[in-house]
């Protein structure tokens, strides 16, 4: 199966740290964010991962990770020329992935303790797409699952009155129907086009399952996140 990280974006919430740095390639721990998720893909024994970012830090991903055989696997890039939101970041990844093939897409914010492996299996064996759900304190900060009969019907995004204790991480797998699927959303009120609106075209058809992750995960966009990534890691890391 092959993978796919989402490391554009504007980063604003981090402000000013990444007026200059992405967001991605901010230390968290020994490292800089986005040597995580590449970790987090070779574990699962994903090694061909095409890498998305913006024109801007593009250079610096590459004199990071370059070709991505010091790490062990194989490093594809595109450049999103424009922060048009995360389906519009994913689209950049229909020539990477053949007609018929199943994917990973994982948004470079987006940090956790467990292994991919059990989920990769999982969607082998499926048809459409597969979100990864975490409960959380605070689902209002996030993509919320509404759930009938065991099945998700919809996903908000930030709802105001959350209608469940989860979130949808930033870890969805795909077939490449996405790609059409991506071409019929229309942009958001924030003028982005947004991933739960193409989960929803899944979810429409009863083609979104989920799984859900047990250990520790965060989505280290903002200032405390950051901070507690970095903690975590770093006391892994001594
Ligand atoms: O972290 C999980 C959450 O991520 C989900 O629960 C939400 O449903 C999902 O929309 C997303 O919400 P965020 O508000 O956290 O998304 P953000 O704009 O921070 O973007 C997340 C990642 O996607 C970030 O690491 C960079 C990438 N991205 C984002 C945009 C807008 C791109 O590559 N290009 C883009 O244009």
């Amino acid at each position: 199966m092959k993978g796919v990280i989402l490391a554009g974006g504007k980063g604003t919430r981090l402000a000013p740290l990444t007026a200059v740095v992405n967001k991605h390639l901010l230390p968290v721990g020994k490292y800089p964010m986005i040597h995580y998720s590449v970790l987090k893909l070779r574990e699962a024994g994903i090694t061909d991962i095409l890498l998305v970012t913006g024109r801007e830090a593009a250079g610096d991903f590459i004199r990071y990770l370059g070709s991505g055989s010091e790490m062990g696997v194989r490093l594809t890039y595109r450049v999103q020329e424009e922060a048009a939101g995360i389906a519009n970041a994913l689209e950049l990844a229909r020539p990477f992935i053949q007609e018929g093939e199943k994917f990973v897409v994982m948004l470079g914010d987006n940090l956790f303790e467990e292994s991919l492996t059990p989920f990769v299996r999982s969607f082998e064996q499926r048809e459409g797409a597969m979100v990864l759900l975490k409960k959380v304190d605070e689902p209002y900060r996030y993509g919320v699952p509404v759930f009938r009969e065991g099945r998700i019907i919809r996903i908000e995004e930030k709802p105001d009155h959350p209608r469940s204790e989860y979130c949808v991480t930033g870890i969805y797998w795909y077939d490449s129907g996405v790609f059409d699927r991506i071409r019929r959303i229309v942009p958001s009120e924030r003028g982005e086009l947004e991933i739960s609106d193409v989960n929803n075209l899944y979810a429409e058809e009863m083609l979104l399952a989920y799984e859900v992750m047990a250990d520790w995960w965060i989505d280290a966009g903002t200032f405390s996140s950051l901070q507690e990534a970095s903690k975590y890691m770093l006391k892994r890391q001594e």
